[in-house]
């Protein structure tokens, strides 16, 4: 990029940062700011150096069709070779987290923990050596949704072994990475791993319906129980870090002037997403009203059993507590009404009917992402008052766009879900500590393939080199770190 173009992004970012905002607030001190990726979307050498195969290799490959462009992660950003690039884009912003995943078929090409792969392991401690030189805390995603493919053909996540295969994994990644890595998110927005066995949102593409869907979910939490319990018992006292899960949810918000029965329809929403994942870990096992009306549900049409498992009391005393700090991926809002919506990402046993604002909602290029800034507000506010006031990161929120380096509607979504989160601290005295921005670089969109850009930066996906171009939100979420404010100043 020339110094002519830098300098006209950073004035336009800079421009953009004085209008939309009420009332400035500062980011608290100690407040940490980062960027984050995944494994599958940024890495590609998908069969380099030993790595075995994995649920989207095998997807991506056999089923080219169910990618939007006929597109895979196989080269993506290629940051298995160019990480050093992306950790001193990291480095560009003042940023104080990297938050990156782990490919689990790296370090065990098939899952199996007593044949691990030496260079896997090599090459992520060269990545986490290189994010520490330059004065950065890696925060690691164990799994972000690529399941070694030999063990999605055991029944993956719906086996409840799939437990047992993940704390041995979580026991080589503390033995090998926890004396560096003090942040760690076992498991990236398990719902939206559950929606890869119901409703072939992700791979491995199953068709479930909701027997696939609430197993996979149960499973998860009592993975990442384990891997929490293991870090406490072998590694907390030397190693002194911290462990949550990324839990994503969509805030429900019912419309104004509502009735009783539309508003209890948008809470029992947030309860069927959020509390599915949220409840078990800080309050203790599935809300209660998810609970009810699954076994209803299944009761209705003359079932014995309940398609929601159920833990044991055990199980239940494990996974209550199970977290450091909240880990909130958000990116939007819905509304929701009473009634039975035939759309497949409303969740039916919950009744609810989902739709948007169009009128005042801004939209992007994806139909399920609106810009709602005061959804994020009250999801903080809720995630309070539900749960006793966490300390709370955000783990994930981002806008996509077609990929334009002047992203000036990225700059209005990020300034405005920066000020709703300003808001919720010094409003409502919601203990949130971070925010870490999805993506640092446009990479693979799983489904949608290449043509949805989430990132800060550019990569030129037709370059063999895929040179990197840092794009004008980038330069405005640098001010905003650097200044601890909204308007530059
Ligand atoms: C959440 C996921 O964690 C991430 O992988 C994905 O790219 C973003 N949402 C955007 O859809």
């Amino acid at each position: 990029m020339s110094i002519y173009t830098h300098k006209f992004l950073v004035v336009i970012a800079i421009l953009t940062m004085t209008s939309d905002l009420s009332i400035e607030y500062s980011f608290p001190d100690g407040f940490m700011f980062g960027a984050s990726t995944a494994a599958y979307q940024i890495e590609g050498a998908w069969n380099e150096d030993g790595k075995g195969e994995s649920i989207w290799d095998r997807l991506v490959h056999s089923r080219p069709e169910s990618v939007a462009d006929g597109s895979n992660g196989d080269i993506a950003c290629d940051s298995y070779h160019k990480y050093k690039e992306d950790v001193a884009l990291i480095k560009g912003l003042n940023a104080k987290f990297y938050r990156f995943s782990i490919s689990w078929t790296r370090i065990a090409p098939t899952g199996e923990m007593h044949k691990l792969n030496p260079k896997g392991i090599e090459y992520y401690n060269r990545l986490i050596n290189e994010v520490l030189a330059n004065n950065i805390e890696p925060m690691v995603t164990m799994y972000h949704w690529d399941l070694p493919q030999y063990l999605q053909d055991l029944g993956g996540w719906t086996n409840s072994i799939m437990a047992n295969y993940f704390e041995e994994y979580a026991k080589v990644l503390f033995s090998n990475f926890g004396d560096r890595v003090k942040w760690w998110i076992t498991i990236n927005e398990p719902m939206q791993t559950c929606r890869g066995y119901s409703m072939q949102m992700y791979a491995p593409y199953l068709k479930l319906d909701k027997t696939g869907y609430y197993l996979a979910g149960h499973t998860q939490l009592l993975a990442h129980s384990k891997a929490y319990h293991l870090y406490n018992e072998m590694f907390r006292d030397k190693q002194k870090g911290k462990i949550s899960i990324s839990i994503n949810a969509n805030m429900y918000l019912s419309k104004n002037g509502s009735s009783k029965i539309d508003q209890d329809a948008a809470e029992r929403a947030n309860q069927f997403e959020l509390g599915w994942f949220a409840h078990p870990i800080f309050k203790g096992d599935y809300p209660p009203v998810m609970r009810q009306w699954v076994d209803r549900k299944n009761k209705e049409i003359g079932r014995a059993w309940s398609t929601l498992p159920k833990f044991t009391e055990e199980e239940i005393k494990l996974i209550h507590g199970s977290a450091d700090f909240f880990a909130l991926n958000h990116y939007t809002s819905w509304h929701a009404s009473h009634g039975k919506d035939l759309n497949p990402y409303c969740n039916s046993d919950a009744e609810y009917i989902g739709s948007f604002d169009d009128e005042t909602w801004m939209g992007s290029i994806l139909f399920w992402l609106k810009v709602v800034p005061e959804g994020l507000h009250k999801l903080l506010v809720w995630i309070k008052n539900e749960y006793n006031n966490p300390p709370l990161i955000i783990t994930e929120n981002g806008f996509v766009d077609d990929g334009r380096i002047n992203d000036l509607d990225r700059i209005h979504y990020i300034k405005t879900y920066l000020n709703a989160t300003l808001q919720a601290i010094h409003e409502d005295k919601c203990n949130i500590i971070g925010y870490i921005y999805w993506t640092l670089l446009d990479n693979f969109e799983w489904l949608d393939g290449y043509g949805y850009h989430f990132g800060i930066v550019s990569v030129d996906f037709n370059d063999s080199k895929r040179p990197r171009t840092p794009k004008a939100s980038y330069h405005f979420f640098k001010s905003v770190i650097d200044t601890k404010k909204l308007d530059g100043q």
